[in-house]
């Protein structure tokens, strides 16, 4: 496949887009402490923010008037009760990604929420799950719009015993950008339709290209999300010295030194980076070249700068401890399952599949037990990239199967989100431990409004 197609996008120079400013820190939703809970207001609706010089305003879809929306920061054992409101012309949900929660408070696309309408969400942060999740609309059909509109934020949770937590922490929320020459939201072109939306700009915490300081020698704790429709991040710092210490759900059992990560979309990262601008390599973050098997558009082919890193002064470097969290194996499951993905071109009304199906909200794809330890094996017999993500709890990948043979996988992790290139296959453990339907689905997001998801029935 593939006849590229380069849409013609303005830049940077044509729209006058400023490069090089302070990361923005991300706003807080202000909590209160209130009937045993922490209480809030969140509202979902249509705002204009000054993002160009000399141009009109850009019209975003946000929470609470901020891209990205406010970050939500609690402590494993407190209980976040919210009111949401639905102030945009399409119906909507807030999908609490990655979070171990009820299913009837987790914004699945049954639950929708009308426009004018609102609704209470409330849940409590079970013990073991600090971790870096994120929250964004979850509606059949519309979740790619309302996220490339501008509806995303982050919600932290964590621990009283964190062994990190001597380090001083960045947050960096990396979402896509693509405006028209008029710097306004484009819409989806068929290549996005298609191969999944990208646009001219890489936005981290809202500003393209932002700075960051990081002293020579200091070490730092970053949270990363990827919270782009589509692009398959490789991160690397080339300069600087690094170590994975998190997953999508917490902290890793031991650091483990990386040159770089791959970063699928909706997936997150804990890395502890040092400063140590080695000579004649690029001070900042950028993300290597990746080819995702795009339909349509072109491949990443060269590295994409994402933050500029100026160094600070010299200091002493902060300690890391060897062993993080001990993380059990799950047990041998109980049940197992496979989910094929494939695609369908001669098929436009169900081009993404998964088991040859498209997405059915009457249909319940597979009927689980609570406390049940399933293992799943995601095969991907499509010519794409597709990265798999369930609901409802975070699970153990154990083997990868790079076409050639399986592999273990060299260490434990808690992810909600893996992915899975062509032709390759991936096994995972997990288990749920509450009821209700749970979706699975490509986190490609106009892969999911196409139809490449399910529903896990847990009774
Ligand atoms: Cu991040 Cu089902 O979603
Ligand atoms: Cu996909």
């Amino acid at each position: 496949m593939g006849e590229e197609m380069r849409e013609a996008m303005p830049d940077a120079a044509a729209l006058g887009l400023a490069r090089g400013l302070p990361l923005p820190e991300l706003k807080r939703l202000p909590l209160e402490r209130k009937d045993g809970a922490l209480q809030g207001c969140l509202n979902a609706a249509a705002v204009s923010l000054p993002l160009l010089p000399g141009k009109s305003a850009t019209a975003f879809w946000a929470y609470n008037d901020s891209v990205p929306g406010p970050a939500i920061e609690l402590s494993e054992g407190e209980t976040l009760a919210l009111r949401f409101d639905n102030r945009l012309p399409q119906p909507t949900t807030v999908h609490w990604h990655g979070l171990p929660i009820p299913a009837d408070q987790d914004g699945n696309p049954h639950d929708p929420v009308q426009p004018g309408q609102g609704r209470d969400y409330r849940f409590t942060l079970p013990a073991g799950s600090a971790g870096s999740y994120w929250y964004h609309p979850h509606p059949h059909g519309h979740t790619a719009e309302q996220v490339y509109r501008g509806l995303a934020g982050v919600f932290v949770v964590r621990s009283g015993d964190d062994p990190l937590a001597h380090l001083p922490e960045r947050w960096l929320v990396l979402s896509d950008l693509k405006l028209d020459e008029d710097g306004k939201i484009a819409a989806n072109s068929d290549a996005d339709k298609m191969d999944g939306r990208e646009g001219q700009f890489v936005l981290v915490n809202g500003a393209w290209q932002p700075k960051l300081a990081l002293g020579i020698g200091e070490r730092q704790r970053w949270r990363i999300w990827n919270a782009t429709s589509a692009r398959v991040l490789k991160l690397a710092l080339p300069a600087h010295e690094v170590w994975l210490v998190g997953t999508d759900g917490g902290l890793i059992e031991k650091p483990r030194r990386v040159e770089s990560l791959v970063l699928p979309p909706g997936a997150r990262a804990e890395l502890a980076v040092t400063g140590r601008f080695a000579a004649g390599k690029p001070a900042g973050l950028v993300a290597l070249p990746y080819a995702r098997g795009k339909m349509m558009g072109p491949e990443q082919d060269k590295a994409l700068p994402l933050l500029d890193i100026e160094a600070g002064s010299a200091v002493v470097t902060a300690s890391l401890p060897a062993s993080l969290r001990r993380i059990d194996p799950l047990p041998k499951p109980s049940v197992t399952r496979r989910v094929v993905f494939s695609e369908d071109m001669a098929n436009p009304a169900a081009m993404f599949l998964i088991n040859g199906k498209t997405f059915d909200m009457d249909r319940m794809d597979f009927t689980g037990k609570v406390g049940a330890v399933e293992e799943w094996e995601v095969d991907n017999r499509a010519d794409m990239d597709h990265p798999f993500h369930l609901h409802g709890t975070q699970f153990q990948v154990t083997e990868r199967h790079d076409g050639k043979g399986w592999r273990r996988e060299p260490y434990l992790a808690w992810r909600d989100v893996v992915n899975v290139p062509p032709a390759q296959k991936v096994r995972l453990r997990f288990r749920q431990d509450m009821p209700g339907p749970r979706m699975f689905h490509c986190h490609i997001l106009e892969h999911e409004d196409a139809g490449m998801m399910g529903t896990l029935d847990v009774r």
